[in-house]
């Protein structure tokens, strides 16, 4: 009985371990199996990827390690965009809103102050203004994009300092609409301890332009203490950036009388002085009456009636003195002097009334 019972056991024993050995292979085989297929699936994958892209991620990673910071300002650099200056979809409205120049920027609109972009600032994130483009007859082929300045587009050149950038729907050679897009940079300056810029660049409709009339280049001599210098960009594949850039496309729009008053006061001041004229009170008439005229359409029809006319009205006045000057044979400081003396002004309608604002 006992040796029956011990080949039973023994039996017993020996098929157990037979069949922990049977599912130790098998494990061994589904494991093997299940790696095969996973490594198939891998290369299928791998194989449906077009070749460039399998080359770019697979030195990706390397590059990355290599140095992180090289490769995103690569990036960076490459994702500048450049949008036209001039857009086209607002040529209905070109002065409304933001208006058609630079149209996907927001202006800063404090109350009362006249409206305009800085760069860099809070609202550019610390970028910085871009231009390229060389065009002078048509706005949409210049450009414009803001940039990080640690990763600038390629062939960029930095403009050091401040630069005054000037939109103007008009023109730079009228006294009153090159005026009225001078006063809201003296403004800004007079908000920025009469921050001097060191380039201007300037813009009508986008496209643009080297020179301002003499009065106007004057008048920025005077306020400025130094000749405007108008940026001639070299290349249209050359963007400039600027270091600090001001942009303003609304003339005096937003800017409070107050606002006004201040910088024309400032520019009469600076005028006078840069003149040198006495602001002694002897040196002036009692009453100074002063025929401004122009040549032209807009000219009298009869100048010497007119002239008569109020020659004779001043001399009924104790202590009035009539001048009659062409606005067109003054230079700019005898227009400056004239305007100091000048009580009573006659004139046509046209631009040379711009020289108002010069008047006590
Ligand atoms: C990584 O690249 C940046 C930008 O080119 C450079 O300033 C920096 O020194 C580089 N760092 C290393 C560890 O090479
Ligand atoms: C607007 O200008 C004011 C005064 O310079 C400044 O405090 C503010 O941050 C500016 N706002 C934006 C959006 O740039
Ligand atoms: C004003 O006076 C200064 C110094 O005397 C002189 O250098 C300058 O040329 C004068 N300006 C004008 C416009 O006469
Ligand atoms: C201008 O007016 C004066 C005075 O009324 C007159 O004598 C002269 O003929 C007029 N001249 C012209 C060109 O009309
Ligand atoms: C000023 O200009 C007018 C017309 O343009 C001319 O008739 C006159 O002689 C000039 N006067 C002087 C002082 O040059
Ligand atoms: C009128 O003003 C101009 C500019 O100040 C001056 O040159 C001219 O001498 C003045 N004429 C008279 C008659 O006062």
């Amino acid at each position: 009985m006992t040796t029956k019972a011990s080949v039973w056991r023994r039996l017993v024993t020996c098929l157990s371990s037979l069949k922990f050995y049977l599912n130790v292979l098998c494990l061994v085989v589904t494991v093997f199996v299940l790696l095969q297929i996973c490594s198939i699936q891998i290369t299928q994958r791998s194989l449906s990827l077009p070749p460039a892209l399998l080359t770019y991620l697979r030195h990706q990673p390397e590059h990355i390690s290599e140095n992180k910071t090289a490769y995103l300002v690569e990036k960076l650099r490459e994702s500048v965009t450049f949008l036209p200056l001039k857009d086209y979809r607002f040529s209905n409205k070109p002065l409304e809103g933001h208006t058609w120049f630079m149209s996907s920027l927001y202006d800063n609109q404090t109350k009362g102050e006249a409206q305009y972009q800085e760069f860099p600032s809070d609202s550019s994130k610390g970028r910085l203004l871009c231009l390229k483009g060389v065009d002078e007859h048509d706005g949409s082929w210049n450009s414009y994009a803001l940039a990080w300045p640690e990763a600038l587009p390629t062939n960029a050149v930095l403009q050091e300092g401040l630069t005054f950038v000037s939109y103007n729907q008009y023109d730079y050679g009228n006294l009153w609409h090159g005026l009225t897009a001078v006063v809201p940079f003296v403004a800004w300056s007079l908000r920025n301890q009469c921050e001097k810029p060191q380039k201007w660049v300037l813009y009508h409709w986008g496209e643009l332009r080297f020179g301002m009339g003499h009065w106007l280049s004057e008048i920025i001599t005077a306020t400025y203490g130094q000749q405007p210098k108008f940026l001639r960009f070299a290349d249209q594949d050359k963007p400039v950036c600027f270091e600090k850039a001001v942009v303003m496309r609304h003339n005096e729009g937003g800017m409070s009388r107050e606002r006004r008053m201040e910088a024309f006061d400032l520019i009469r001041c600076k005028a006078r002085n840069y003149c040198n004229i006495s602001s002694s009170e002897t040196s002036k008439p009692q009453i100074g009456m002063t025929l401004l005229l122009r040549t032209g359409a807009r000219s009298f029809r009869n100048e010497s009636m007119v002239i008569d006319v109020f020659k004779r009205e001043c001399k009924r006045v104790d202590g009035c003195e009539i001048n009659v000057s062409y606005s067109n044979n003054l230079t700019f400081c005898e227009q400056v002097e004239l305007m100091q003396k000048t009580d009573v002004l006659v004139s046509p309608h046209g631009a040379q009334l711009t020289n108002l604002f010069l008047m006590d």
